[in-house]
């Protein structure tokens, strides 16, 4: 209940002094909040700018140590891993994916061997790294094919399973993948994998920035509409995450980020489960590049990144989470 009445209440008597303020605020971030991205490329001793992403770099597999190294540091509890495939790699069935010296399979293998269990390590399932159309899924007579598609995002569990991946994150957007890998994953003894699903996927314009990094953008034919939400869609997101709960999703995605907050927070409110948000690279590439043309200050990413707590997520995928001690200071 809120009460109180002004001139007797006065809110802005707690908010007068900064230790005041530090007592009564609600919300609070720390690097054990975060996933860091990292993008991944061919090759040996490079570490590679994105253009439209100002410090996110892609590093080769014997350069990852110099990233992972710095979010155990910080503290920073997980990394997601996300191959930028070379084109000669890519066909229409996306059978790279599959390849077991493919980029994620020896990023897995060479964090694992070095750090055990010091640092989480998440993946994608889903094809558009290895697809010469780029889209997610596999294509026939124009459609992207649900249930085909779920097979070979089946086998792509279970490679990255067998090579020490932690966590699974289908961002494909195909029905019933969710428990369809839980149930490979149990039968092949996969039982303590987890399944972070990303259970309402928008087909947004802010993903542009991650395809330039994976090299998708040129190639990517259409949309994903017919597989990614429709964001004028809310009680459907809710949908989408009931069913992935049922098949087995252990945690559950909101993405976008700020512009999906109401998202995170019905979700939350309903179903009592970790909710993560990605705050991706379209948002990244807003609030960075305005920084860079001083647009606005740099406080903006700390509050940007204190809005998915406020709206209830648990984690935040964020490609600033190497930089978070600094944010949060
Ligand atoms: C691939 C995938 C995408 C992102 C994460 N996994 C792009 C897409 O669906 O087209 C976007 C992340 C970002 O924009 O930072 N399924």
């Amino acid at each position: 209940m809120i009460t109180g009445k002004y001139p007797s209440l006065r809110l802005r008597r707690n908010r007068k002094h900064s230790w005041s303020r530090r007592l009564i605020q609600e919300n609070t971030l720390s690097p054990n909040d975060f996933i860091l991205p990292i993008f991944l490329i061919d090759g040996s001793n490079k570490r590679e700018s994105i253009s439209s992403m100002p410090g996110v770099y892609r590093y080769t597999i014997n350069r990852l140590p110099q990233i992972v190294d710095r979010a155990i540091n910080k503290g920073i509890p997980m990394v997601a891993l996300f191959p930028k495939t070379k084109n000669s790699l890519k066909n229409e069935i996306g059978s790279e994916s599959l390849n077991e010296n493919n980029l994620v399979c020896k990023a897995i293998i060479e964090i694992k061997k070095k750090y055990k269990n010091q640092i989480g390590i998440m993946c994608d399932v889903a094809l558009d790294p290895y697809t010469s159309h780029g889209h997610d899924g596999l294509i026939k007579s124009n459609q992207i094919i649900n249930d085909e598609t779920i097979k070979v995002l089946i086998n792509q569990s279970l490679l990255q399973a067998e090579m020490g991946c932690d966590v699974l994150a289908p961002s494909d957007m195909m029905d019933g993948r969710i428990g369809k890998i839980r149930q490979a994953l149990d039968r092949s003894n996969y039982q303590s994998v987890q399944i972070l699903s990303y259970a309402a996927k928008y087909a947004s314009s802010f993903y542009g920035p991650f395809r330039d990094a994976v090299g998708s953008k040129g190639s990517l034919k259409g949309d994903k509409k017919t597989y990614q939400m429709d964001f004028r869609n809310s009680d459907e997101a809710l949908r989408e995450v009931a069913l992935d709960i049922k098949e087995g999703a252990d945690m559950v995605m909101v993405k976008p980020g700020m512009p999906y907050l109401d998202i995170i927070k019905s979700i939350k409110e309903k179903f009592k489960i970790p909710v993560f948000a990605y705050q991706v690279s379209g948002e990244y590439s807003l609030i960075s590049n305005a920084i860079q043309k001083k647009i606005i200050n740099e406080d903006a990413v700390y509050e940007s990144l204190v809005s998915f707590k406020r709206a209830g997520a648990s984690a935040i995928v964020s490609y600033y989470a190497d930089r978070i001690d600094k944010i949060i200071k």
